[in-house]
């Protein structure tokens, strides 16, 4: 190794050494006489001193040093003067006298800024990922998603946990998104399916005894893109054989404490409180609640239903709800304000949003449709006092909750209502089944391998949507960072499962056909859960995408920016694989 140090390294104690650094120019500065050069690797900075008197040639070369050159430095570390001591830097306090300079590689004025206050456009950030991945913030949360992934394999280690590693070329895994497909060249007409999960594999590794599975796995999912999706993600994905929903949350439990204790240095309490799906709807609207602060749903159709206002009626009388949210000291939000929210709930389907601010008199513009009593008793069961208002949403149970799900996050952001850094809670006894309009028949909400409730069994065929299943979501913040379920294990109750999702006996064997046979020769009760890493990581290093966690991502569009991938391939490829493109656009 040519180097003798990392530019993030020397120290006082280092003072008198001769070195040997090799890094890129953050920058320069040309004092005349003295250039000052910042050398910079994955370690740190180092500040050089290029003087005449010590190597001529070497401050020569010098005057040539642009942004992002490579170079070789050789020299002798002093103290700095007095007064020029950077706190802020590990080798604030020294500098390096150079007595020989190496360009090893020039480079061209940079195409984005990479430091972290740039302000470049994420698309040519994406463009040049390579040159992104150089600035600090970037360097620091791939830095730190290595270590939280070294963390979380070392408490599955030492809990008995195999890391196993499953097909990436398969089949068809249901986890509800679309497929990557992969043609085979040698079996014309057939295709591999890129795994939305390693689900039936991990189960399958059950049934083969391996009591204990975990792996850091791939996935990958052809689906609309957000801030926290990405169609090619990562899980830590997990089964465990002979255990219950507890074990499966308390263990997890204990992985968050772990990593928390491990990258934080935080001790975090558990266990995390663990709520009925039921009740997270009731009270939150959407069942991945961020409950750092207040604005719980009020349910006002009984009080806003029943009077003078034939809207509100109608919503009652096609079976819809009147629900609300307490903004505490906020009746002085303006007509504009109101609007602003108003477009807000727009987006989740809701007609409108109604406004009732408590001041001497409750004021709003549906104030004259409601009596006096009927107001009183609004005021009554929301509990808001003077200065307050109550934000009204009627419509579908759905859109009523969708709506004020949404709104509660989007309400606390803007008035700065959030004190609480981490909130974890869990959410389980999630339906079985939601209904699918487009093919108007039930399909499975977690996925169709997770367990219907033993009491909740007879309901399977005649009344699906009552059924409830043994699958259990983590929430961090607002977000879903893990999900999971106890499964079915035995082939008559998965028969029955694909019936009343309406996968005929002919599909359920064509699709899943060596999973019943597996589960004919001792399959032992089982479940799991997997964590989506990349979004863990994204709020561990608090960003706002999980972009900045994974190194080369794709942008919304699913495209690599980069490498400019998907591409089109040439004709000969795609004979190969007995692929013709001829569909219209
Ligand atoms: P699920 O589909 O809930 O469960 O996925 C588990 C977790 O993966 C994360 N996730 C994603 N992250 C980034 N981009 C995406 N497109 C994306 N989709 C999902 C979420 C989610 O909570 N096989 C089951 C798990 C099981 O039952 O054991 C599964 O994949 O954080």
């Amino acid at each position: 190794m040519d180097r003798t140090h990392t530019c993030g390294q020397l120290t006082k104690k280092d003072i008198g050494k001769d070195i040997v650094l090799n890094g890129w120019v953050d920058t320069r500065r040309d004092h005349g006489n003295l250039i000052f050069i910042d050398i910079r690797d994955r370690y740190g900075l180092t500040q050089v001193v290029l003087n005449p008197e010590v190597n001529a040639v070497a401050h020569g070369l010098g005057g040539q040093l642009r942004r992002e050159f490579v170079v070789r430095i050789e020299g002798k570390v002093n103290a700095r003067p007095d007064g020029t001591v950077n706190k802020s830097w590990v080798t604030g306090e020294i500098e390096v006298e150079c007595s020989g300079l190496d360009i090893i590689t020039k480079s061209l004025p940079l195409p984005i800024e990479i430091s972290d206050t740039a302000q470049s456009s994420d698309e040519s950030r994406l463009t040049y990922r390579y040159l992104d991945l150089r600035g600090e913030k970037m360097q620091r949360s791939i830095r730190d998603r290595h270590r939280i992934v070294k963390i979380v394999r070392d408490f599955y280690d030492e809990n008995n946990f195999l890391e196993i590693e499953t097909p990436i070329l398969a089949k068809s895994t249901p986890e509800g998104a679309r497929d990557y497909l992969v043609p085979s060249r040698v079996n014309p007409g057939r295709f591999f399916a890129l795994p939305q999960s390693p689900q039936i594999f991990k189960q399958l590794l059950m049934i083969s005894g391996f009591d204990r599975y975990m792996q850091i796995a791939r996935c990958f999912r052809d689906e609309d893109l957000r801030a926290d999706r990405q169609p090619e993600f990562t899980q830590i994905d997990v089964e465990m054989s002979f255990i219950d929903e507890n074990d499966i949350m308390n263990i997890h439990e204990k992985l968050m404490q772990k990593i928390f204790k491990g990258y934080f240095n935080e001790d975090l309490k558990i266990p995390f409180p663990r709520y009925d799906y039921k009740e997270v709807i009731k009270r939150w609207g959407i069942d991945r609640p961020d409950i750092r602060f207040g604005l719980e749903l009020v349910d006002f159709t009984g009080i806003l239903g029943s009077d003078n206002f034939n809207a509100f009626n109608a919503v009652v009388k096609d079976g819809g709800v009147i629900k609300g949210i307490v903004v505490e000291g906020k009746a002085d939000f303006s007509r504009k304000d109101i609007e602003a929210l108003e477009e807000f709930v727009k987006i989740y389907k809701a007609k409108g949003l109604a406004s009732f601010k408590i001041l001497d008199a409750v004021e709003g513009s549906l104030v004259k449709f409601f009596s006096e009593k009927t107001i009183a008793a609004l005021k009554e069961k929301s509990g808001a006092k003077k200065g307050d208002v109550i934000l009204v949403v009627a419509g579908p149970e759905k859109v009523v909750h969708d709506s004020l799900g949404f709104l509660r996050p989007h309400l606390a952001q803007k008035l700065n209502l959030i004190k609480q850094k981490w909130n974890f809670l869990w959410v389980k006894d999630f339906p079985m089944f939601e209904w699918d309009e487009e093919e108007q028949r039930p399909k499975a909400m977690h996925h169709p391998f997770t367990s219907p409730k033993k009491e909740d069994l007879d309901f399977l065929e005649s009344d699906p949507l009552k059924v409830r299943s043994n699958a259990y979501d983590m929430v961090l913040n607002g977000i879903e960072i893990g999900g999971g379920s106890i499964r079915i294990h035995t082939p008559e109750l998965q028969a029955r499962v694909f019936a009343t999702l309406g996968i005929s006996k002919e599909e359920a064997k064509e699709k899943f056909g060596f999973m019943m046979d597996a589960f004919k020769y001792g399959a032992p009760p089982h479940g799991g859960i997997a964590f989506g890493l990349d979004r863990m990581i994204m709020l561990f290093v608090n960003s706002e995408s999980i972009r900045d966690v994974i190194a080369f991502p794709k942008n919304k569009a699913a495209v690599s920016l980069m490498d400019g991938s998907p591409s089109g391939v040439d004709d000969k490829q795609l004979r190969e694989l007995h692929i013709k493109l001829d569909l219209k656009k």
